[in-house]
C-alpha cells in the first residue's frame, strides 16, 4: 500500500513510523513536511519538504505519487496561537485539508484526517461520535471546519478524533510530561487546571489506531482516547507521583483563572471509544502502564518549548 503522510515531524507521525518499522511493514511511505529542519529522516523514512505546504506543489506531489491513503497529521495545535493567528490557523488546519480532499477526489484515495475533542464545548464529556460538536475556541472551529470539508469533499474518509497526546520519545516534538519535568528540574512551579477534564491518549495507542484506520479505510468518525478521565492537575500529580517527584510544585487553579485572556478550554471534554473498540478492537494501554513508559522516555530529554496546561 502507498501511504502519503503530511505533517512528518508531528509526535503522532513519529509513533506511526516507529510502529511501521517495528512491524517490518511493506507499506511504501512518502513523508511530507512544511520546512527544512532536523530530522530529515525519521526511523529510516526520508522527509520531503513542500515549503509552507503551498497548495500547488502539495497538490502536485500528491497527484504524482498516487497514494492509496493520505494521512494528514499537520496542524497548528497551539490553542492560544490559533486564537491569535487566525489566518495562519485556518490556512494550516483547513487549507491543507482542502487540497488533500481535492486530491483524494481525483485519485479515489482514502483520506485519514486527525481531529480533536476540542470540537465539543466541554459541557457533557466524554463524548461519543454521535454527539453534536460545538467548539469553544478558534482551534476547535478550524478542526470542525476541516472535518466538515473532508466529509463533503473526499470520496472516502476516516476522521479520527483524539484527546491530549502524551509520551512521545521524539525530541523534536512537544510533550506535556517532558515540559513539566523540565520545569521542575529548573525549580519552577507549574500551574495546572483542576476543572479541565479529558482522557489523555498515549501516543503509541494513537499510532495503533491510525494504522487500523489506514488498513480498514472505514468511513466516518472514530474516537480514540485513553482509559483514564482526569483533570490536567490530576494527570500531572499522578505523573509526578510515579516519577517520585514532589507534587507540591503543582499549583491547582480553576480554568477561569489560568486561561484568563487566552483561548477558552472545554471543561468536561474527552472521548468515548466504543466504535473503535468494536470495529478495530481498540483498547488503550492502561494509564498505569503507559505513564511509566512515557516518563522513562522523557527523563533524559529537555523541554522543547512553552506549553500552557
Ligand atoms: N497534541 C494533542 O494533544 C492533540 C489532541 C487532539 C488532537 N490532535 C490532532 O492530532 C494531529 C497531530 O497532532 P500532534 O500533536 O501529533 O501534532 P504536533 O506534534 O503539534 O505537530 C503538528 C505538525 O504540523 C505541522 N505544522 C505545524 N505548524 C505548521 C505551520 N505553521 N505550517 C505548516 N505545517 C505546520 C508540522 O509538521 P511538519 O513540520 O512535518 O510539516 C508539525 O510537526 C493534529 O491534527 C492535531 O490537531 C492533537
Amino acid at each position: 500500500m502507498k501511504l502519503l503522510i503530511v505533517g512528518a515531524r508531528s509526535k503522532t507521525v513519529e509513533a506511526v513510523l516507529r510502529l511501521l518499522r517495528r512491524r517490518r511493514s511493506s507499506w511504501e511511505v512518502l513523508l511530507l513536511s512544511h520546512r527544512w529542519a532536523e530530522p530529515m529522516n525519521i526511523h529510516g523514512y526520508p522527509v520531503h519538504v513542500i515549503p509552507a505546504y503551498d497548495r500547488q506543489p502539495l497538490r502536485n506531489a500528491c497527484l504524482s505519487w498516487e497514494p492509496e491513503v493520505i494521512l494528514n497529521a499537520a496542524a497548528l495545535t497551539d490553542v492560544d496561537a490559533c486564537e491569535q493567528e487566525r489566518n495562519l490557523a485556518w490556512r494550516v488546519n483547513v487549507g491543507i485539508v482542502e487540497v488533500l480532499a481535492g486530491v483524494c477526489r481525483i485519485l479515489g484515495s482514502h483520506l485519514l484526517q486527525l481531529s480533536s475533542d476540542y470540537v465539543f464545548d466541554g459541557n457533557a464529556g466524554p463524548y461519543p461520535e454521535t454527539a453534536r460538536p460545538s467548539p469553544l475556541n478558534y482551534y476547535g472551529r478550524t478542526k470542525l471546519a476541516a472535518e466538515n470539508l473532508c466529509l463533503a469533499a473526499a470520496p472516502s474518509v476516516t476522521i479520527l478524533r483524539t484527546t491530549q497526546i502524551y509520551g512521545t520519545p521524539a525530541p523534536w516534538a512537544e510533550d506535556v510530561l517532558r515540559w513539566a519535568l523540565a520545569r521542575v528540574r529548573r525549580g519552577e512551579h507549574i500551574p495546572a487546571a483542576v476543572d479541565v477534564f479529558t482522557n489523555p491518549i498515549f501516543v503509541d495507542d494513537l499510532a495503533r489506531a491510525l494504522l487500523c484506520a489506514a488498513e480498514h479505510r472505514e468511513e466516518g468518525i472514530f474516537h480514540v482516547a485513553g482509559d483514564m478521565w482526569l483533570s490536567r492537575y490530576e494527570f500531572l500529580r499522578r505523573a509526578f507521583q510515579a516519577a517520585g517527584l514532589d507534587a507540591s510544585v503543582l499549583i491547582p487553579l480553576p480554568a477561569e483563572e489560568l486561561y484568563r485572556g487566552r483561548a477558552p478550554r472545554p471543561l468536561r471534554s474527552g472521548l468515548c471509544c466504543e466504535r473503535a473498540r468494536q470495529r478495530w478492537r481498540f483498547v488503550p494501554t492502561p494509564f498505569e502502564e503507559a505513564l511509566p513508559l512515557a516518563l522513562y522516555r522523557n527523563q533524559a530529554a529537555g523541554s522543547s518549548g512553552e506549553i500552557t496546561l
